[in-house]
């Protein structure tokens, strides 16, 4: 399941990449594997135990960046990333909050950067596509490819023109 997602972004090995909320790093270490000519992903996470975690797994890579901390208050640069990956982290973030971190990470895009998305959308635990799509709208951002499935949803979105 994170290897399919991880495969669907296309990465190329150059890009850098932030992990947005990455957990206990499933996802990074696919993306590690892709970022084989001179790429770097970046595990962003608040957690430290998760992060603690993450590390462990994944300290055979040389082209992981970790860094503990809110997206709000992060050291990230704007403009600094080709992809961002958001796997399972909105619904878990208080509605009130989220599209204050989405305007955040879409800052930390480079111009023609792009978000890969996915979300669960059940009722008991996840979010309506409707609420995702309005806010990456009001971020300024375009739908680019969705998959709507039975309980989650995948997109990527670019900068609108
Ligand atoms: C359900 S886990 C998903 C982990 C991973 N992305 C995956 O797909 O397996 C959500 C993660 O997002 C992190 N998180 C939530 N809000 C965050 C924030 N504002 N800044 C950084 N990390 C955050 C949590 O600590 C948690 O590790």
């Amino acid at each position: 399941m994170y290897r399919k997602f991880v495969e669907e972004i296309g990465l190329e090995g150059g890009e850098d990449v932030l992990d947005f909320g990455a957990g206990w790093g499933d996802n990074t270490f696919y993306i590690a594997r892709k970022l084989f000519k001179g790429g770097r992903v970046t595990a962003l996470d608040v957690s430290e135990q998760w992060q603690k975690v993450a590390r462990r797994r994944l300290k055979g890579f040389k082209n992981v960046d970790f860094v503990r901390s809110d997206v709000r208050s992060s050291p990230l640069k704007d403009g600094s990333f080709d992809v961002i990956v958001v796997s399972y982290v909105l619904h878990d973030i208080p509605v009130k909050e989220r599209k204050g971190i989405l305007d955040d990470l879409v800052r930390k895009l480079k111009p023609d950067g792009f978000i890969q998305l996915r979300e669960p959308t059940r009722k008991q635990h996840g979010m309506p596509i409707n609420e995702i799509r309005n806010l990456m709208n009001q971020a300024g951002m375009m739908e680019s490819s969705s998959t709507v499935g039975r309980n989650q949803f995948k997109a990527r979105y670019s900068r609108g023109k």
